[in-house]
């Protein structure tokens, strides 16, 4: 079993918004403390669906790693990297796409349902179709197990995972598995390999459950195994091939979807968001002409808050006495819109304070992001490497 592991990326769209924030950011602030993460700009994947647009790619990048270290990604916890910074990820997709079936890719739901949503771009390229193929070479890329997304994105994960099944299938098995196994066994020294050598008889031959927990333990403490190796003996123990690839599980949170300012989804292209980095006039203004309940035309109207935007902010930002009083003085028409939305305007003045501090720092020396970025890509390029030897070694190429 290799060690819990997380990858995320995000497509780069420029400034992040404040759906952003809550719906991922705030999560991958939390899980860096938790696990080991990998956060990925993922640009080959705006191309897959915007290659036709590439000026404001480059800016876009940096604009959204400056949003990250705003809201709180630590690069000292977690490590950021471009994806075409590390071009492991071509070769794990080339290598891939020899054992994806062209079918498993038209069935992925999301294919289909964004041809048909999407028409004022092309996307009958072979790089849109292998987009979640691309995905998987992400995650496979680095043994992660477990990705955080959204539930839009749990197809992906799946198929990842099948991908990850098909090949272990296939590669996992080296021809000279057992005697690679044994050499891994004499790496652990003498005592140890004894005793691992014993657990397996005890296992394979009389069926005993303890002495296999034994042996897994004694793999997951052994010091001077590799990766592959440790997989190896794993794989060994219970007369499986070797697990080259980690299969990934789809990390689900309760993130809070935050609605626009206009009650749609928040999305660039309803030119409805709170982008994280806007001046103070610029939130107030915004939270103050924001859409709400239409009964409401005159301040003497009574409304209803579950049809309004601004209600949905109040469930995120503020407390159960805040809301009662938003739901009476609403329903009553005791107070006005513009009351109602100040102490939201205030709660996100608040929140958003630290971050624009934080990103002021970053905007000035445009250095250190570069800095954070390459530290990152040659971090991730080097456990890239470890996974593609061994994906080498399964399809056969690992000649010098
Ligand atoms: N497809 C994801 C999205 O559109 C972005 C992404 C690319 C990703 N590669 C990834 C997410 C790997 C998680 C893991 O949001
Ligand atoms: Fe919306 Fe508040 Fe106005 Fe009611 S009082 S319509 S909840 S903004």
């Amino acid at each position: 079993m290799y060690p819990d592991r997380v990858l995320s990326g995000m497509r780069p769209t420029g400034a992040l918004h404040l759906g952003h924030y809550h719906g991922v950011l705030k999560n991958w602030t939390k899980i860096q403390h938790e696990y080991e993460c990998l956060f990925m700009v993922a640009d080959w994947h705006a191309l897959t669906t915007h290659y036709e647009s590439v000026g404001n790619l480059e800016s876009y990048v940096w604009e959204m790693v400056i949003d990250w270290l705003a809201a709180g990604v630590d690069p000292n916890q977690a490590t950021l990297f471009i994806q075409s910074r590390v071009p492991e990820h071509a070769e794990l997709h080339l290598l891939l796409s020899m054992v994806t079936p062209v079918g498993w890719l038209e069935r992925v739901p999301t294919y289909k349902e964004q041809q048909q949503k999407i028409t004022d771009r092309d996307l009958s390229s072979y790089g849109f179709l292998g987009y979640p193929l691309l995905q998987a070479a992400d995650i496979l890329l680095y043994r992660a197990n477990r990705v955080p997304v959204g539930e839009d994105q749990v197809p992906h994960i799946e198929f990842a995972r099948e991908i990850a099944r098909r090949f272990n299938h296939i590669y996992g098995r080296e021809p000279d598995f057992e005697q690679h196994a044994l050499q891994a066994v004499h790496k652990m020294g003498n005592k140890k390999s004894r005793l691992y050598l014993e657990l397996r008889t005890r296992y394979t031959e009389r069926g005993d459950g303890e002495a296999l927990m034994a042996a897994r333990d004694l793999l997951a403490e052994a010091q001077n195994l590799s990766l592959g190796d440790r997989e190896r003996l794993f794989g060994y123990l219970e007369g499986n091939g070797k697990q080259v690839l980690a299969e990934p599980q789809a990390l689900l949170t309760e993130s809070a979807r935050l609605v626009g300012l206009d009650g749609q989804k928040m999305s660039k292209s309803y030119h409805n968001t709170l982008p994280l980095r806007s001046s103070e006039e610029d939130i107030t203004k915004k939270i103050r002409t924001m859409t709400t309940d239409q009964a409401r035309k005159l301040r003497t109207d009574p409304g209803e808050p579950t049809r309004c935007p601004v209600y949905a902010y109040h469930k995120l930002y503020s407390n159960d006495h805040t809301q009662a009083w938003v739901e009476h003085g609403c329903r009553s028409a005791e107070i006005g819109c513009v009351d109602c939305k100040q102490p939201i305007i205030d709660s996100v003045l608040a929140e958003l304070r630290p971050l624009r501090e934080r990103a002021r720092m970053y905007q000035e020396d445009p250095t250190l992001v570069r800095n954070i970025i390459a530290d990152g890509c040659e971090r991730a390029r080097r456990l890239a490497a470890e996974t593609l030897r061994d994906v080498r070694e399964g399809m056969g190429l690992s000649y010098p």
